[in-house]
């Protein structure tokens, strides 16, 4: 998007993926470079180099890859020739992150004045260790980009603590925090609804906008995850980094460029006016859930006790609603309502925007009430609909909802590329629009971070709901009593 940061630096590019064996690895980042490669879109001189502990030779190497990692591209795209050609460009590197003292078998393979990124796809843990090593090793030159995965951290002091321990090698500018949730094409294209189109600004404030909704609804459970999923819960793993960043486009003052700075100071600005909730806040305006067993998508789930991993008396949400106040005079006295959840009724991510009702009822009132809705459909499909008012034919006035449809999938004839494959090229290219400033995920856990500690506190254990509904019925509570409903 920005062109005054882009680095077309024609320079060989080597690539280095940490945890390049792993499950990310497998199933998104080789894929989404696979792809990158192509439609044309790395250097011409590139090279992929995956670490891990394993002897792997390159036999056995490359059919590590076809097994675990070809079958994530999707048919239509699988090209025999270039997938050839992609296996080229990639190198496996034996490094033992923890034992090594430094990464010679790295420096062995890396190309002087290369570009060098590397991608930290392991546990947190080990990004202080890894970027201590790449020093000592002195591969961190001036050109050089670091990528780092979620989790960023825990909590406050642990996303302080990495962000410390890469920043004593890389400078903020060669940092790329990744939250896929930004590469989403739907995502994206929110900034330019938003500041493309000169008709909404006007409305796109309080008191036009009586509410807004963020739902992240995910069908799948917990999965083979609950080693990780046990520790986090819905919080860390979605509401801190993904519904906030949804939540900072949605309410950010319009940038004045799309220079990185000048978006993520904009977000900044969203972060640092959310009101912080106090014990009684939270009880309040918070509502957590775990799946119980129950029907989703015509099968029989379990409940969240019953997956692999998952302690018979853990506490972990699975699924969160809150209701947050923006204090700035755009937002004033305006909720946004925050719901995200793992084993809804569907997988479904869409944003309301809900207007003001009309400053009294001229017409008899009608089901499903009369304010105008601008509804987001983020994902699985992407459509923006504006639910309107019409007159219903024949005798009277009744009024009857209709929705002017933009479907955008017909709209744009265009391959949509996935969030990482379109985050990868913009790490290559040196674009940092869509990437978290150190000061942007600071202050997401700043809000975020009293809202779990006050859960531990109340010590309430989460509402029940079972797996294929729309969570807890207390989330549906936490918007009736302001005379709203969640739009599913
Ligand atoms: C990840 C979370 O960040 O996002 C997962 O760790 C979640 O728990 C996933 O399933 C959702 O991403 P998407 O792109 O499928 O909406």
């Amino acid at each position: 998007m920005s062109t005054s940061t882009e680095i077309d630096n024609g320079l060989p590019l080597d690539m280095t993926i940490f945890g390049g064996m792993g499950d990310l690895a497998m199933r998104k980042l080789l894929p989404a470079l696979y792809m990158a490669y192509l439609h044309g879109n790395l250097p011409a001189s590139t090279r992929i180099l995956s670490t891990g502990r394993q002897d792997y030779d390159r036999a056995a190497y490359l059919a590590f890859i076809e097994e675990h990692s070809r079958s994530f591209i999707s048919g239509d795209n699988f090209n025999e020739k270039s997938w050839a050609g992609f296996l080229d460009l990639l190198v496996y590197v034996k490094v033992d992150v923890a034992t090594a003292p430094v990464f010679d078998t790295l420096r062995d393979v890396s190309r002087d004045g290369a570009q060098r990124v590397f991608y930290l796809a392991t546990a947190p843990s080990l990004f202080t260790m890894i970027c201590d090593k790449l020093a000592a090793t002195g591969l961190v030159d001036a050109n050089a980009r670091v990528v780092l995965e979620k989790p960023l951290g825990r909590d406050l002091a642990s996303a302080v603590e990495i962000n410390e321990a890469v920043g004593k090698h890389f400078a903020e500018s060669q940092i790329y925090r990744i939250d896929h949730y930004l590469g989403k094409e739907t995502v994206q294209n929110l900034m330019v609804l938003r500041f493309g189109n000169s008709i909404l600004e006007p409305l796109w404030r309080a008191p036009n906008i009586a509410s807004v909704q963020i739902t992240v609804a995910e069908e799948v459970g917990v999965g083979s995850r609950a080693g990780f999923y046990d520790s986090a819960g819905a919080m860390r793993d979605m509401v801190q980094n993904h519904l906030m960043q949804l939540l900072c486009i949605v309410a950010m003052e319009p940038p004045t460029s799309l220079s990185p700075d000048a978006v993520r100071d904009e977000k900044l600005k969203v972060l640092r006016s959310l009101r912080r909730m106090g014990l009684a806040d939270i009880a309040r305006d918070t509502v957590r859930g775990q799946y119980s067993r129950g029907v989703s998508g015509n099968q029989e789930a379990k409940g969240y006790h019953e997956e692999s991993n998952v302690p018979a008396d853990s506490h972990t949400e699975t699924f969160v609603a809150l209701r947050a106040h923006i204090d700035t005079w755009r937002w004033s006295k305006v909720p946004f309502y925050l719901r995200t959840g793992k084993r809804m009724a569907r997988r479904s991510s869409k944003i309301v925007i809900e207007f003001a009702n009309p400053p009294f009822p001229l017409f008899p009132e009608t089901p499903g009430g009369v304010a105008n809705r601008l509804v987001i459909e983020l994902q699985p499909e992407e459509a923006i609909k504006l639910q309107i008012f019409a007159k219903q034919p024949g005798s009277g006035m009744l009024m009857q909802q209709v929705a002017l449809n933009l479907d955008l999938q017909s709209a744009f004839a265009q391959r949509r590329a996935e969030a990482y494959e379109r985050l990868l090229i913009d790490v290559v290219r040196g674009r940092l629009t869509h990437f978290m400033r150190r000061d942007e995920l600071e202050a997401a856990w700043e809000w975020v971070e009293p809202i779990i500690n006050g859960w531990e506190t109340l010590g309430e254990k989460p509402h029940a709901y079972a797996a294929g509904s729309w969570g807890p019925p207390e989330s549906f509570a936490l918007l009736a009593r302001d005379g709203f409903g969640w739009v599913e």
